[in-house]
């Protein structure tokens, strides 16, 4: 009689996976938002800092970025001698796409004596334009690390600048860019929610299209002073802190799996099930596995821009904040 269970396939797989992992001295990194086959097999999971900390510091010879290519483009250009293979080429990312480096270098002719602040989610060609870099676990400190006195140019994310300036009580100049998950998880699916859910605490990713409004109403559930809950690695450090038992969660849907997983007696709900980025669902355990057969797709960097958006890369990982959360502390590099 032939096995049909679909379990036992799934594990195979896995097990394949692991043990080509094992030959070929490859670590492979997931996001939070990937499928829960692939953050649990993987060998690390967490929010874009965590990722590109752990790229720069694994000693494998082979990175497999189970993310969006903005992702495997930052571990590449922080590990140049590293094979950085990421399982299908067209997980992309919207917000990225918002802005290429010809806008950029048009937006900066406008205004010359300007910081560019740019987040993670942009290509290596826009990050080569970029002074700083920035997740959404250290926006806030990345612009406070600027000189009061000079202009700050924020991009892409119109959500997580108006934030920042939200908490820093900044002005900021502020691409108007967003994520095509994030802008529409809006203030009714979260009033809804919090109706079905009067209890429950509210998570909410600075990128969201409620982000700024429903902080300033709703801080009885969101501390907007406390700058760790920003990103998915924070939204997941609040969950297993708090005290409260259930909670509404604004992000996308794959970091659900590890919000039950590490917390088996509290209750998750998404503000929005639809709240689904195709992009991270591209990834799957059968290209990941023919990534480590077959080394593709590797991930390269032109040198020239690769050299150039090193530095915003390294500047984001100096700043005060990101090092704390994860214990890093590289070569210090000349400030803008
Ligand atoms: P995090 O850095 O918070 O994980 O966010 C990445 C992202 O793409 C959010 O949509
Ligand atoms: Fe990009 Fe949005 Fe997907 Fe995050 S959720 S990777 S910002 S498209």
């Amino acid at each position: 009689m032939s096995n049909t269970n679909p379990m036992t396939c799934q594990d195979s797989l896995i097990d394949e996976i692991r043990a080509l992992a094992r030959d070929r001295n490859a670590t492979i990194l997931a996001h939070n938002y990937q499928i829960p086959a692939i953050q649990d097999l993987a060998d690390f999971v967490g929010d874009s800092l965590g990722l590109s900390q752990q790229a720069a510091s694994t000693d494998a010879d082979v990175i497999v970025f189970c993310g969006v290519h903005f992702m495997a483009e930052t571990a590449s250009i922080l590990c140049p001698d590293k094979a950085v293979l990421i399982p299908d080429l067209e997980a992309g990312c919207s917000l990225a796409a918002t802005i290429t480096a010809d806008q950029l270098r048009a937006w900066k002719a406008e205004y010359p004596d300007a910081v560019v602040v740019s987040y993670v989610n942009t290509s290596a060609a826009v990050k080569a334009e970029s002074d700083y870099c920035c997740t959404s676990s250290n926006a806030v400190e990345v612009v406070q690390a600027i000189p009061a006195e000079r202009p700050i140019l924020f991009l892409p994310d119109r959500f997580l600048g108006a934030y920042v300036e939200m908490i820093t009580g900044r002005k900021l100049v502020i691409w108007p860019g967003a994520c095509h998950v994030h802008e529409k998880i809006g203030e009714i699916s979260l009033a809804e929610k919090q109706r079905e859910h009067p209890d429950a605490e509210l998570l909410i990713h600075p990128e969201c299209g409620c982000s700024t409004a429903c902080m300033l109403k709703s801080t009885l559930y969101f501390d907007c002073a406390d700058s760790h809950v920003y990103s998915t690695e924070g939204m997941l450090k609040r969950a297993r802190q708090s005290p409260a038992s259930e909670f509404v969660v604004a992000t996308e849907v794959g970091i659900l799996h590890r919000m039950k997983k590490e917390n088996p007696t509290k209750r998750f709900f998404p503000a929005d099930e639809n709240s689904v980025c195709d992009y991270m669902k591209r990834i799957t355990l059968e290209n990941l596995r023919e990534a480590l057969v077959h080394q593709r797709f590797e991930v390269k960097v032109p040198e020239a821009v690769a050299d150039r958006a090193r530095l915003p890369i390294q500047r984001m990982l100096e700043i005060p904040g990101s090092r704390h959360r994860h214990d890093q502390t590289p070569a210090q590099s000349p400030a803008p």
